[in-house]
């Protein structure tokens, strides 16, 4: 009988660590998630950016939280570039730059993009600002405004190039999301990074951006 008892709470023990267990990333979320709001609560952060902040956690970590670095960094170099070229086989298919690419260089790249989310109405992209970075659009629609010009650009489209790619440093246009965006962005240090290993990779794009300065031509400060 008492055999049995400790029997019974072992077994129940461990269903509980496993129950418990399975449920680390939704904890670790949960945690956040209160963090967050408490911390706005804190330092009274007004309601409608509240609910913009707690809206972008949801979306951006859909009720899981991992520590991604981290976890990849467990594994090795193959392991961790395969996981990541699967994860972004969505960029992969829409965008020319993606698709046709020598697979050394796409690995390379892939490694440095950053996922990011943003909510329909955000400005991504705040004109005269510093641009530190690009973005290629997943899925979603931004529209590209500078005086006298508009834009809409959707999945398989990149913006913010100039800044990465030429020698203007600051951003020329809003880029306002129209709907709920998945971006991936692509650092200045990043692009270098890649564009030295792999020099005629980018030139596509490269050209398309200085086709775009001519555009704009004598409208850049
Ligand atoms: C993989 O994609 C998810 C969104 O689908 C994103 O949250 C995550 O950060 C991505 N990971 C990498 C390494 O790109």
């Amino acid at each position: 009988m008492m055999v049995g008892t400790v029997m019974y709470a072992l077994v129940l023990a461990r269903i509980t660590a496993l129950v418990t267990h399975s449920r680390v990333s939704e904890n670790v979320y949960k945690s956040r998630y209160d963090e967050l709001c408490q911390y706005m609560r804190q330092y009274r952060i007004p309601g409608a950016l509240r609910e913009r902040a707690i809206c972008h956690l949801a979306s951006r970590y859909q009720g899981k939280w991992f520590d991604e670095k981290a976890i990849l960094m467990e594994l090795n170099e193959p392991l961790r570039r395969e996981i990541i070229s699967y994860n972004c086989s969505n960029l992969i298919k829409k965008h020319p730059v993606f698709k046709d690419a020598n697979p050394l260089y796409l690995l390379e790249l892939l490694d440095k993009l950053e996922f990011e989310c943003y909510q329909p109405g955000e400005l991504i992209i705040g004109i005269g600002t510093v641009g530190d970075c690009m973005y290629f659009i997943e899925k979603g629609d931004v529209e590209v405004a500078s005086p006298g010009y508009t834009q809409i650009l959707s999945d398989g489209s990149f913006f913010g190039e100039l800044c990465v790619m030429t020698d203007i440093t600051k951003r020329q246009a809003n880029v306002r999301a129209l709907t709920s965006c998945r971006l991936y962005s692509l650092s200045i240090s990043s692009y270098e990074h890649v564009s030295k290993l792999f020099p005629k990779a980018m030139h596509g794009m490269e050209t398309q951006a200085q086709q775009l300065l001519q555009n704009l031509g004598t409208s850049i400060e």
